[in-house]
């Protein structure tokens, strides 16, 4: 159970179908990501702000909103210029993110609506833009990728967290992992 991450982006731009057409579209856009990148931050936190335990997480220590102000601004815009044409640079900077969110216990439930919401607010933005329907589509399977890397770090870091405490083999905890389930 060892990420690779560039195989996993391989992997997720072919179930998701991310196109060179996608890429090239996003790319001309780029400029207009970076534009509009500071008014999705505040969107995102304003959103993420209002649940209670998501504010908590948020504000629990000194300058953190602030700083996560300036990563999102940074994750939005590369969205668009795919760091390194969507590369190894960028599997392993959403790699990366996807382990800063297990770490602080960030699960699928905090994470889905808040990848929905961006997929929302950024659809008006470019609404508002007369933005094609071509960069919407290629933004909402950009952001689908980026949220599988945070889905699978969940996964990856809490199987691999048992496997090393326990010592079981990986065979044995898929087989604990179909018998707990169907006794559920
Ligand atoms: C669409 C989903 C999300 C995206 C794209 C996103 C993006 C990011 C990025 C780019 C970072 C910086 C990672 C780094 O240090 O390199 C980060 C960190 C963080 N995110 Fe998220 N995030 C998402 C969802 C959430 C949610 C739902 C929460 C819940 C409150 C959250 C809270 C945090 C916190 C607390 C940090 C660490 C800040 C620190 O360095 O102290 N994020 N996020």
């Amino acid at each position: 159970m060892t990420m690779e991450p560039t195989a996993f982006m391989t992997m997720m731009e072919k179930r998701i179908g991310l196109t060179s057409e996608d890429k090239s579209i996003l790319n001309s856009n780029a400029d207009w990501g970076k534009g509009i990148a500071s008014t999705m931050a505040d969107h995102f936190y304003t959103y993420l702000g209002r649940d209670e335990e998501m504010n908590a997480i948020l504000n629990k220590t000194e300058g953190r909103i602030h700083r996560l102000h300036e990563t999102y601004i940074k994750w939005f815009h590369e969205m668009f210029t795919g760091v390194d044409a969507w590369g190894e640079s960028y599997a392993n900077s959403r790699w990366h993110i996807g382990l800063v969110h297990v770490k602080i216990g960030i699960g699928p439930q905090h994470v889905v609506p808040a990848m929905a919401m961006v997929v929302h607010e950024v659809g008006k933005l470019s609404k508002v833009d007369a933005k094609s329907e071509e960069l919407k589509d290629a933004l909402g399977r950009i952001c689908m990728i980026d949220l599988a890397f945070i889905e699978q770090a969940y996964v990856e870091v809490s199987s691999s967290a048992v496997l090393r405490e326990t010592g079981w083999s990986e065979a044995l905890f898929k087989r604990l992992i179909a018998t707990g389930a169907s006794s559920m």
